[in-house]
């Protein structure tokens, strides 16, 4: 038996021995009652009975070790020309300071921050510094609008909202605070006040009685311990999205979230402490949370955090730059980077331009692998390529490649074999496990490992709903796909209305609400077209009120820029079509796979149930019109 297999097969069998020792490794407060905790099955709890604190596991615990004057963080920011370093001493005093402020603010364990910013060493200063009080923090992604934001502030409640004067993007400052004002007005929910972090790129005017400038709040703070919580408390929430407008605030544990993630750097990515590990994502996504700000900190690596693009900061050279000025060993990041890289530099000779003789390995995730850029990255890099399978839901790794543990061969397009923890089937719509190599609902057998999300903020019965009681005993991942042979399993798409723009999640059902709000709009659709960049970009089908002659280009542009302010610019919503109806079942059911197939230029059937296979041709017509529905090999 391999080690890998060996390692597995201990996973499954004995999962409190297992997990119980990699807890060993961390400090607790007190020692858990239980590893696993069944009591309330199908609900699982891991550490039960166990006190912890997070950032003290991140931060202080390796000061104390003496290894206070190592780098802990790296800020890289070309889009403001600054490199700044962080030693771990420094960074628990940074937030030692903050959570001082927090808590002269009233902020307690179990209160909720809002944490809507850039990708600056303050952001991720708020997170640890909630962790330090056993407050629960939520952070937002910076490209999502005011009404998301505004939803998050509503259904978290948070005392405080910490945010920036502004963000920068290639080429524009996007300013947050009109953001946050807007956000503010439209809640029902009012925290109780905001911290605000002025950027000289953009500095705002602070609102008298609600805003406090940070630095000012921050030089008259007294450092704060930390606050030793449940296991089972929360550490976070992130809002995610479902197959409605409404987002579902993902809840992630301090004890068994601890535990799973130092565990994964050694294992998984094979890093040891003192090394220099880069996620080249956003702390406003989950890869960001487990990789940029909490794994590498618990296991006492070095963390980059870059606030730039793939390209275009300056060029297509920017991460092999990142990499040789910092030593880093391992890169994580999504496909579509690589893909923008590709495009500008189809040879690779800005790599080649870098001394990257230090570099191990490339980790990609967020969106489905295509073997193509696999194998572009693997030919330019030459080291191993390791396409892994997580959703926001599981925190870290479904399906991986544990290089730390055994290397596996790799296949491209599959993401290998499931992850120590997870017992993955594929089953049939009846619940039936379908034989290997053939396409079905990917299942996790419950308990899931620790580090995955016990249930949603204030909606267990939403939770059960959604990933409980489709398949009778195991987890609902929403991906369809199949495991071949050797136990290799291949994600091949979602089964529900979730699309994946550039790595970021999407709702269709979401952009379709927002859509449906115009004056002019009776019916509408939107679907995931394929993308070589992105991956997929939302295309919407609009079907106007009868006696609404305006002209078609005058509605379709709004509609864009109603999702634009609705839904933020991350939606990358840039076309929206008239048409005259839309394809649908004969009960009504609108025949999104089909428009999706004809946008794509993939054969298709025609659906048995369609109401009027005319309208099928006009749909091909607007869309070939507007450049897509061309036939591809
Ligand atoms: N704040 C404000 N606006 C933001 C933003 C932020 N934090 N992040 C993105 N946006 C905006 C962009 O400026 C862009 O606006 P535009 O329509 O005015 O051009 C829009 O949202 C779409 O952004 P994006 O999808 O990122 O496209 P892009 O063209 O700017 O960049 C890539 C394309 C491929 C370079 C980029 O998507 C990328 O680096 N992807 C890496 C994948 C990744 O990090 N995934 C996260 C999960 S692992
Ligand atoms: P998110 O919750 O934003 O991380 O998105 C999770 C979804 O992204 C998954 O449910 C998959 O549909 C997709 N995804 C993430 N990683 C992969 C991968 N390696 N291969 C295929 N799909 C992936």
């Amino acid at each position: 038996m391999g080690k890998f297999e060996e390692v597995y097969k201990r996973s499954l069998s004995d999962p409190d021995a297992f997990w119980g020792e990699a807890a060993e490794e961390l400090v607790w407060d007190k020692k858990w009652d239980r590893v696993l905790d069944d009591s309330q099955a199908p609900l699982y709890r891991w550490f039960s009975g166990g006190r912890l604190n997070t950032c003290y596991n991140a931060l202080d615990r390796h000061v104390e070790a003496g290894r206070g004057a190592q780098q802990a963080l790296i800020y890289d920011s070309p889009v403001t020309g600054t490199v700044r370093s962080y030693s771990y001493a420094d960074l628990r005093d940074e937030v030692a300071r903050l959570a001082g402020v927090l808590k002269a603010r009233g902020v307690q364990a179990g209160d909720r921050v809002i944490i809507y910013m850039p990708m600056v060493p303050e952001a991720v200063m708020g997170m640890l510094a909630c962790a330090r009080l056993g407050a629960v923090h939520s952070v937002v992604f910076g490209g999502f609008a005011s009404s998301e934001l505004a939803k998050r502030i509503d259904d978290s409640q948070p005392r405080m909202v910490l945010s920036a004067s502004c963000g920068i993007e290639p080429g524009r400052v996007v300013p947050y605070k009109p953001l946050l004002d807007k956000a503010l007005d439209l809640s029902a929910h009012k925290p109780d006040g905001c911290l605000v972090l002025q950027r000289p790129e953009n500095p705002c005017e602070l609102t008298a009685g609600r805003d406090e400038d940070w630095h000012e709040a921050l030089s008259q703070a007294a450092p704060t311990d930390c606050v030793p919580v449940e296991a089972t408390d929360p550490l976070y929430v992130l809002y995610t999205s479902g197959t409605t407008g409404q987002p579902k605030g993902i809840v992630r544990d301090n004890g068994g979230h601890a535990v799973a993630l130092k565990w994964s750097m050694k294992n998984i990515y094979n890093i040891d402490p003192g090394e220099v590990y880069w996620t080249a994502s956003d702390i406003g996504w989950v890869v960001g949370h487990s990789y940029i700000v909490y794994a590498p900190l618990l296991q006492g690596a070095t963390t980059v955090l870059y606030e730039g693009k793939p390209v275009g900061t300056p060029d297509a050279g920017a991460f092999w730059r990142v990499i040789e000025q910092h030593g880093v060993v391992t890169l994580f990041t999504a496909p579509t980077a690589f893909r923008a890289i590709r495009q500008q530099d189809p040879q690779g000779e800005k790599i080649a331009e870098h001394d990257l003789s230090h570099f191990r390995a490339l980790f990609l995730a967020g969106e489905r692998c295509d073997p193509d850029t696999l194998e572009w990255a693997q030919d330019k890099l030459r080291v191993p390529v390791i396409d892994h399978w997580w959703q926001t839901e599981t925190g870290w790794s479904i399906a991986a490649n544990c290089l730390g543990i055994e290397q596996l061969p790799v296949k491209p397009g599959s993401p290998t074999r499931p992850a120590p923890g997870w017992d993955l089937r594929v089953l049939d719509s009846e619940g039936k496990e379908v034989p290997r190599g053939t396409i079905g609902s990917i299942v996790g057998r419950l308990p899931m490992p620790p580090g995955t999300f016990p249930t949603l903020w204030n909606a267990q019965e939403r939770f059960v709903k959604t990933y409980l009681s489709g398949f009778p005993g195991y987890y609902q991942t929403g991906d369809a796909g199949y495991m071949d042979e050797d136990g290799y399993i291949f994600v091949m798409a979602r089964t529900d209305d979730i699309i994946n723009v550039a790595g970021h999640r999407l709702s269709t059902g979401g952009i379709e609400e927002v859509l449906a709000t115009h004056p002019d709009v009776a019916e509408c659709a939107v679907i995931g077209v394929h993308d070589e960049l992105k991956g997929q970009l939302p295309v919407g089908f609009l079907v106007l009120n009868a006696g609404c002659d305006r002209p078609f280009e005058e509605v379709e542009k709004e509609a864009v820029q109603l999702v634009r302010d609705g839904i933020g610019p991350v939606a990358a919503f840039k076309t929206a079509l008239v048409v005259k109806r839309l394809p649908k079942t004969r009960s009504g059911k609108i025949l999104r796979a089909t428009m999706r197939q004809i946008a794509d230029g993939a054969r298709y059937n025609m659906p048995a149930t369609i109401d009027d296979p005319a309208i099928l041709e006009e749909i091909s017509e607007v869309l070939q019109e507007a450049g897509y529905a061309e036939q591809r090999a």
